[in-house]
């Protein structure tokens, strides 16, 4: 039988960087430790082979396209797909920032809600039978859900969906953001609530 493989996105810190050391106790095959930033990815692998444990590095940026194919195609070529992949990167703005709401909406949505998309574009494709996707949504997806209008509730609450209408909405929200509009269009003041809505829908 070839060798499982599991795969963790922006796991050089953090949550992410918990996930791999697990995995490397628990799992029966190679661990992914991937970092969009080759330096702090190797660090984290130093620090978790302090510790006696062996992933493995690949470099992984959501954000680029060109790094998620080259890593898609890396892990068909080498294990023939992936058994397990965790969507664990994303990113949140301090709440002292200062940057423009538009800003933080455009910035936030990209990786959050965009990027991770564009690696389940590409990665679904490879996921073995009886394999597992996890995406590392937030409870605070749920709770700024709650927060839309009526409107907004109905479409993300409906079984029917599509993955079009759900892109849309997330760009409706970047734009009106942008103008300014987001609230009067049913939004909350939330950037990374409004992502992690839509990564969970
Ligand atoms: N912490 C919480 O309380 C909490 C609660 C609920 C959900 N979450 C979710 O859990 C996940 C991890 O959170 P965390 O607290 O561990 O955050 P973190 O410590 O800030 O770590 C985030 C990781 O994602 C990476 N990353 C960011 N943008 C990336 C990109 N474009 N491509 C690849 N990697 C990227 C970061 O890399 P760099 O080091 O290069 O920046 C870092 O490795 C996030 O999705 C977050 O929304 C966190």
């Amino acid at each position: 039988m070839s060798t499982k493989v599991a795969v963790v996105t922006g796991s050089n810190k953090g949550i992410g960087f918990a996930i791999v050391r697990g995995l490397c106790k628990q799992f029966h095959g190679d661990v992914y430790l991937t970092s969009r930033d080759v330096g702090r990815g190797q660090a984290a692998m130093e620090s978790l082979a302090s510790e006696g444990l062996k992933p493995l590095f690949h470099q992984l940026d959501i954000n680029d396209l060109n790094s998620i194919t080259t890593a898609a195609a890396f892990f068909k070529e080498k294990y023939g797909g992936v058994d397990i992949l965790i969507n664990n990167a994303g990113i949140a703005f301090k709440v002292a920032d200062t940057a423009p709401f538009g800003t933080q909406a455009e910035v936030t949505l990209k990786t959050n809600f965009f990027a991770t998309r564009d690696m389940l574009t590409h990665f679904m494709p490879l996921i073995k039978a009886g394999g597992r996707v996890v995406n590392v949504s937030s409870f605070v997806g749920s709770r700024t859900l709650n927060q839309c209008s009526p409107e907004l509730q109905q479409r993300f609450r409906s079984e029917d969906i599509t993955e079009d209408e759900l892109v849309g909405l997330m760009q409706r929200f970047v734009e009106k953001a942008k103008s300014g509009e987001h609230n009067q269009d049913g939004w909350p003041d939330t950037a990374y609530g409004v992502s992690k809505t839509g990564l969970t829908v």
